[in-house]
């Protein structure tokens, strides 16, 4: 749960505001960022990595005014679109300070980014380092760029957010020498200039082993371009994934512990081929935004269905689900889940929590213990929502996406609206 959550009398409250008052206000289902906790977060990374640059993953959460805040924190920001390059450019984000990522960049989003000087494009193909190549040599410009390598780790993640394991689309690979193979070619091309390597193994990972492994590999290409092109690059970024709790039962890395292991890691690393330190670089998404969110459903209906075992499901739906948080049916991730606009003495009840849409996939929260009395109107909180639900949102069967609203010191803020039927006829041709 966020930092400034807490239960008076069973409701809950966030930022000092009562969550009834807030749905009162905003309607739901609400997504609401404690702006205490996110503040904690960005100040707790920026000890952690003192000395390192944090560049925070907007495929997390991003909107104008939050870009605003990551920048008013001193923190980079890495865009993966052109669309999330245009929410950094619309709120006046330091370009200087944005790295644009993507295995697939189109020529106008690289053209875009170097015309708007972004500080970094991290290459991902060797058609992409051609392609960039000329679109710097065409402004001008000498863009600098960093080259994704795939290190072969099998990160102990769901499989659709591992990223460092050979069979997969990103980066470019060391064991096959793929990766020195793409620093000949950007150090041939004038037009770029090659600051560092990059590497990110996935998502929500617990275990510092695979970036253990993953910076022994970078650091040894490191060395190889070295010992063959007579350059120390300055840069390396091991890219996102810091875990975080979404349940009693994870057991996250703490922050200040992950950035020191990082550091030793590419310290000793370094230290043994004789290079100088490089400027250390991370992107946290998740571990930034994740916990500071949380979810307020209205619960319409309470279902018992009778199960083969003879125990009985609790079948909860509520006003949103998978079109505003696919992460359960996707990664059948796991969630934590309290009713919470009043107290209950009942008996808890095995539920699920399920939403809205035209699908039985479409689970929220596969196994929650909710008190026996839950009924139509009920509020249920979801914690550790503020990453990758907003920003994987969907209009699935013409449901309106929820407003994002910051709570802090007894006040909310819209950061993004409520979409309306107008908004889902909007881009109707009719
Ligand atoms: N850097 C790069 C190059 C990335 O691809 C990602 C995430 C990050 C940083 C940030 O990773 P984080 O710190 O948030 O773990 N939709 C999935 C997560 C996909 C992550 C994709 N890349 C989920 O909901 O779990």
């Amino acid at each position: 749960w966020p930092a400034t959550a807490e239960r008076i009398d069973g409701v809950v409250h966030l930022g000092g505001m009562d969550v009834r008052d807030l749905v009162a206000e905003h309607g739901s289902p609400l997504y609401l960022l404690d702006q205490a906790d996110l503040a904690a977060r960005a100040r707790t990374f920026r000890e952690a990595f003192a000395g390192a640059d944090v560049y925070y993953a907007g495929k997390a959460f991003l909107s104008v005014g939050f870009a605003r805040w990551v920048a008013s924190e001193g923190l980079g920001l890495d865009v993966c679109s052109g669309g999330e390059l245009g929410i950094a450019l619309r709120a006046d984000f330091p370009t200087d300070r944005i790295a644009m990522h993507g295995n697939n960049k189109s020529d106008a989003e690289l053209r875009r980014a170097v015309a708007e000087r972004v500080g970094c494009v991290v290459l991902d193909s060797y058609v992409e380092i051609v392609r960039l190549a000329d679109i710097a040599a065409a402004a001008g410009i000498r863009q600098k760029v960093m080259i994704r390598t795939t290190v072969g780790v099998e990160a102990h993640t769901h499989e659709f957010i591992a990223t460092a394991h050979e069979d997969q689309k990103f980066g470019f690979s060391l064991s096959s020498g793929g990766a020195a193979e793409a620093v000949r070619r950007v150090l041939a091309l004038p037009s770029l200039e090659l600051v560092g390597l990059h590497s990110h193994i996935g998502s929500q990972i617990f275990d510092t082993a695979g970036f253990e492994v993953a910076a022994k590999r970078v650091v040894q290409l490191l060395a190889d371009i070295r010992a063959e092109h007579d350059v120390e690059l300055t840069e390396l970024d091991l890219g996102g994934g810091l875990g975080v709790a979404y349940t009693v039962d994870d057991d996250p890395a703490q922050l200040h512990r992950f950035a020191a292991d990082l550091r030793t890691i590419v310290a000793y690393e370094c230290g043994r081929h004789g290079l100088r330190l490089p400027r250390l670089v991370v992107e946290p998404g998740r571990a930034l935004v994740g916990p500071a969110g949380i979810t307020i459903y209205e619960v319409g209906t309470v279902k018992p269905v009778q199960l083969d075992a003879g125990a009985v499901r609790h079948f909860v739906s509520v006003d949103g689900g998978m079109s505003d948080n696919i992460r359960t049916a996707l990664y059948d991730a796991a969630y934590t889940c309290v009713l919470a606009s009043r107290g209950s003495d009942a008996e808890p009840m095995l539920a699920r929590v399920v939403g809205k849409h035209c699908e039985s996939g479409d689970i929220v929260v596969k196994d929650a213990w909710l008190p026996s009395d839950l009924e139509p109107g009920d509020l249920l909180a979801i914690a550790g929502t503020g990453a990758y639900c907003r920003s994987m949102a969907s209009n699935y069967n013409q449901v309106p996406r929820p407003p994002v609203v910051s709570v802090g010191g007894g006040q909310s803020k819209v950061l993004l609206r409520r979409e309306t039927e107008d908004d889902l006829l909007r881009l109707d041709a009719g």
